[in-house]
């Protein structure tokens, strides 16, 4: 690999040849290579939930009883009271699906919870709370008689800054992002939900997922209609980056992959058989079953035969504006197994594969009904009877009597608890945290309530706080804290003045807050946010409605002022080094106890413990190396829409690192109200004998893939020590730089290792890392395979990327 040392444009037409990268071929990459035919699954357990041979077994005795109609049932979806629905088949006492949206919450029911979006658990940087968060979700999906949770999410995995959803997955840091991608799964399944981790895959941006015209039918996108975008990747890339955390997923016993909307080297994810059939299903073992994304099937037999076992929603109108949908599957599917064209065991590997985990969860033992208040979107708290679907539905008991069944439990505490957990503290001068001051000022449209209502499906927010972001992974609030009012509540116990200014525009013009605000408060408290949702990618990384000059015009006259962001992603905020601006909170997207959950930062009841699970660089520009933003030279081209992966291994903290850039706020970094220190010293121990480590492990295959890579090799010790004067949370980070022949363009160092850990003022805890032999391999492009290169490893331990205490090395 040969370092890019340009700017790579990364949209073009179709064979234009790309700026910079001198030997980005783009010709080989329209086409994928062709895998199948399509791998059965065979109950092998995956390491984070056994009982998958077992479960096979019920699901084949019950495969026995079913017609080849029934078979066909579980491929397609169907209409029904949720997001999207298996038909119940009350002959043989089935009684349906019903899946919903997503990741952060049970997307349109009432009476439950909105958490911490995917980007604030990534923030935290704490496995427990990822865990319990999945926990919650499951129990809230469970109760609401809901079998399958939409999510959680690794693609978008954050290659561009810009692109749209970013939010609902994690961390463009692969390791970090597979670290919650089964800490998710596991919690929510634990509950007897099945989790589906999306998008299946190298989805990096909203800007032409769909191909032109056809998000309203699932049919075959015309050679006329402008396609998707297709984003092209190199082998190694990928595996190295996006298939990365989704291995944890498949690992940690996910039910379902859903793939994508767009197509990888030319061929739509639906139906890319080297994606699913080879790296999933054969590569990473995976045993559950692949789902498409809502309208993302464009082909009947060639998905069926690519390895995609379920079409969602399948052969129903689902929301009151799309023409009805025909179906590749269901009765097209029938056909295709009488006429001989599909093997009839292909579809009883596909049914099997929705069935085993159906009944590995338990989910035949008993399982609430669907609660009305959750159907369809826009929820009603009935059900009409005279839905095409509603007699079968009730007849065979799915549909709970009872509606707006409060789900919420005691969630609101770890939602309170996560949602400071994931606010990042990124500068601070002594300003935080405020103690009983007599007089502050809140300032800045972010602070004050919503004002369109609780359900954040389309709408920028503007004004008010944004709890989360929007889209199909957006939540119906029942509550939502916002900081004024929270802030209002602490200030009243404290006895303190609080005044307020929420008007962006007033904030820049009129004089700013000179002649509104008197006295002079000892702190102004500043929030400004950025929106972010499905179907759209950011425009720029600039804060919405002026937010950088609410901030550069507050900080003119207030010489403790407190910025606090609320946002889906990287901001630039060129005031970051302002001297009136003392310190920088970025809050994220908390979920809804925000208001709460910034007050215990703000006052100290909490430490702060997040640290940035992404780069914060200094301008726009610095993130050109995945910019979505450009648009295609010909829009005439149906084929002109090509994110070429130029940049390889080399997003986020990668980029930076390898081209020497400084950057203001690097990934890893975090501030709390104490300081941690590590020993220089660290103590290296392989787990056995390493010296048979380099190269290939033999071939062997499980979910998640070759067991040998998950094998752990070496044990890394190191003391970190609390030496303020208060409780903190300490996130020390293990990077691993591989040796020269890992091949130029290898990232410098990369995250293979992290703890949390709580410390007392004074205390001292030794921290265990444990690296596998996946993280010391890179992807092997010949031998299709993780390989450990040879030489020298430097291992770096800090408490960021960039703020390494202690390095070592080892030799293979
Ligand atoms: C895409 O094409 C590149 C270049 O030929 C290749 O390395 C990669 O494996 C291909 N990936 C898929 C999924 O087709
Ligand atoms: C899947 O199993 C069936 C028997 O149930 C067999 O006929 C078919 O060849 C197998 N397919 C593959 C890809 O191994
Ligand atoms: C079969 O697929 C075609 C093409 O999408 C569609 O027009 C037709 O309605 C489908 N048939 C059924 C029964 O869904
Ligand atoms: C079999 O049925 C499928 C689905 O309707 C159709 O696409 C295919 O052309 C048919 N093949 C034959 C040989 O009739
Ligand atoms: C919430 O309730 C559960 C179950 O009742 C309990 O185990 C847990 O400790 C409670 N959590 C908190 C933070 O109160
Ligand atoms: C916000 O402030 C501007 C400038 O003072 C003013 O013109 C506008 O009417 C205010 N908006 C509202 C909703 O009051
Ligand atoms: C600062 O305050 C002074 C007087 O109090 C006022 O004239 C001026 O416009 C203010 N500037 C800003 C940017 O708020
Ligand atoms: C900082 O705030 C003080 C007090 O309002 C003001 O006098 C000063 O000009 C400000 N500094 C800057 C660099 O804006
Ligand atoms: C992306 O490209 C567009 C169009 O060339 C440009 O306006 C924008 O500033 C770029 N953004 C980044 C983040 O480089
Ligand atoms: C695209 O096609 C339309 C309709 O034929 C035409 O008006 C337009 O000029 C074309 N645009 C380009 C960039 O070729
Ligand atoms: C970055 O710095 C290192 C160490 O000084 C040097 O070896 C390397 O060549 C530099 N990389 C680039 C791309 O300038
Ligand atoms: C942490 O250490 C730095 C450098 O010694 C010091 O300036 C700072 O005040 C300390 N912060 C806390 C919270 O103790």
């Amino acid at each position: 690999m040969a370092p890019l040392k340009t700017v790579a444009a990364l949209l073009l037409g179709a064979v234009a040849s790309v700026e910079g990268a001198q030997d980005w071929d783009h010709s080989l990459f329209t086409t994928s290579p062709p895998v199948y035919p399509s791998p059965n699954m065979t109950g092998v357990d995956a390491a984070g939930l056994a009982g998958w041979s077992a479960a096979l077994e019920k699901a084949e005795a019950f495969l026995a009883k079913l017609t080849l109609e029934e078979k066909v049932v579980f491929t397609t979806g169907a209409p029904g009271p949720c997001v999207g629905n298996i038909a119940p088949i009350p002959r043989v006492g089935f009684k349906g699906l019903c899946l919903q949206d997503g990741p952060l919450s049970i997307r349109q029911a009432t009476y439950a919870s909105v958490f911490p979006a995917g980007l604030s658990t990534a923030a935290s940087w704490d496995r427990e709370l990822m865990h319990l968060r999945g926990k919650y979700l499951g129990e809230e999906f469970r109760g609401k008689g809901s079998q399958i949770y939409l999510g959680p999410v690794a693609g978008p995995l954050g290659r561009s800054a810009l692109a749209g959803r970013n939010w609902e997955g994690f961390s463009p840091d692969p390791y970090l992002t597979g670290v919650a991608m089964e800490e998710t799964i596991i919690g929510v399944q634990s509950t007897g939900v099945q989790a589906v981790a999306k998008h299946w895959i190298a989805y990096e941006q909203e800007t032409q997922r769909n191909p032109e015209g056809t998000f309203d039918a699932d049919t075959i996108p015309s050679v006329d209609q402008v396609q998707s975008v297709s984003s092209n990747v190199e082998d190694r890339t990928m595996h190295e980056l996006y298939v990365w955390p989704f291995a944890n997923a498949v690992r940690a016993g996910v039910s379902s992959v859903m793939s994508a909307y767009q197509r990888i080297n030319g061929s739509y994810a639906g139906q890319n058989s080297k994606t699913l059939n080879g790296i999933l299903k054969t590569e990473l073992g995976f045993e559950g079953y692949v789902m498409s994304d809502w309208m993302g099937t464009h082909g009947g037999v060639a998905s069926v035969e690519a390895g995609l076992d379920q079409t969602m929603p399948g052969a129903w109108n689902w929301e009151p504006h799309f023409d009805d949908v025909p179906s590749w599957y269901g009765g097209n599917l029938t056909t295709a197994v009488q006429n001989g064209t599909v093997a009839e065991s292909r579809l009883d590997d596909m049914v099997k594969r929705v069935l085993t985990p159906y009944f590995l969860l338990g989910q035949d033992e008993g399982f609430p009904g669907v609660d009305p208040s959750s159907g369809i979107y826009p929820a009603n708290n009935n059900f009409e009877p005279e839905s095409d679907w509603y007699d079968l539905w009730s007849s065979a008991g799915a549909l709970n009597s009872e509606s707006n069944v409060d789900v919420r439990a005691n969630h609101s505490k770890l939602i309170r608890e996560l949602g400071a957990a994931g606010m990042v503290l990124i500068k601070n001068n002594g300003a935080l945290p405020l103690s009983k001051p007599k007089d502050i000022a809140v300032l800045g449209n972010a602070a004050g309530d919503v004002e369109n209502g609780l359900f954040y499906r389309d709408v920028n927010y503007a004004p008010g706080v944004l709890p989360v972001g929007g889209g199909s992974g957006t939540g119906r609030f029942e509550n939502v804290v916002a900081p004024l009012e929270a802030i209002k509540a602490r200030a009243k116990a404290d006895g303190t003045h609080v005044q307020y200014i929420l008007n962006n525009t007033r904030l820049i013009t009129s004089g700013g807050i000179g002649q509104m605000i008197a006295p002079q408060p000892e702190a102004c408290l500043v929030f400004v946010k950025a929106w972010a949702s499905e179907g759209a990618d950011r425009e720029s990384l600039e804060l919405d409605q002026n937010g950088n000059e609410v901030v550069e015009n507050v900080a003119q006259n207030c010489s403790n002022t407190i910025v606090i962001t609320n946002s889906g992603g990287q901001n630039v905020i060129p005031w970051h080094s302002h001297p009136n601006v003392t310190a920088i909170l970025l809050a994220h997207f908390p979920g809804e106890e925000f208001g709460n959950s910034v007050v215990d930062i703000l006052y100290g009841d909490v430490n702060p413990s997040g640290r940035l699970p992404y780069t914060l660089a200094e301008k726009e520009s610095d993130y050109y190396f995945a910019n979505i933003t450009s648009s295609v030279s010909n829009p005439n081209d149906t084929n002109a829409w090509q994110s070429d992966f130029t940049e390889r291994l080399l997003i986020d903290y990668r980029h930076f690192d390898y081209y020497n850039l400084s950057v203001p706020y690097e990934f890893g970094f975090g501030l709390s109200y104490t300081n941690y220190s590590l020993s220089d010293s660290i103590t290296i121990k392989p787990v056995s004998n390493s010296s048979s480590l380099a190269g290939v492990p033999a071939p062997s295959n499980a979910p998640g893939g070759n067991p040998a890579i998950w094998e752990e090799v070496y044990k890394v010790t190191a003391t970190v020590k609390n030496t303020g004067a208060v409780t903190g949370k300490a996130v020390p980070q293990l990077y691993i730089q591989l040796p020269a022949s890992a091949g130029e363009g290898t990232p410098v160092k990369q995250l293979r290792s992290f703890d949390k850990v709580e410390l007392t003022p004074g205390e001292e805890k030794t921290v265990t890392f444990t690296l596998t032999r996946r993280d010391l391999s890179i992807w092997d492009v010949v031998s299709q395979e993780w390989s450990v290169p040879t030489g020298t490893f430097g291992v770096h331990v800090g408490l960021s990327s960039r703020d390494i205490k202690a390095k070592s090395s080892f030799t293979i």
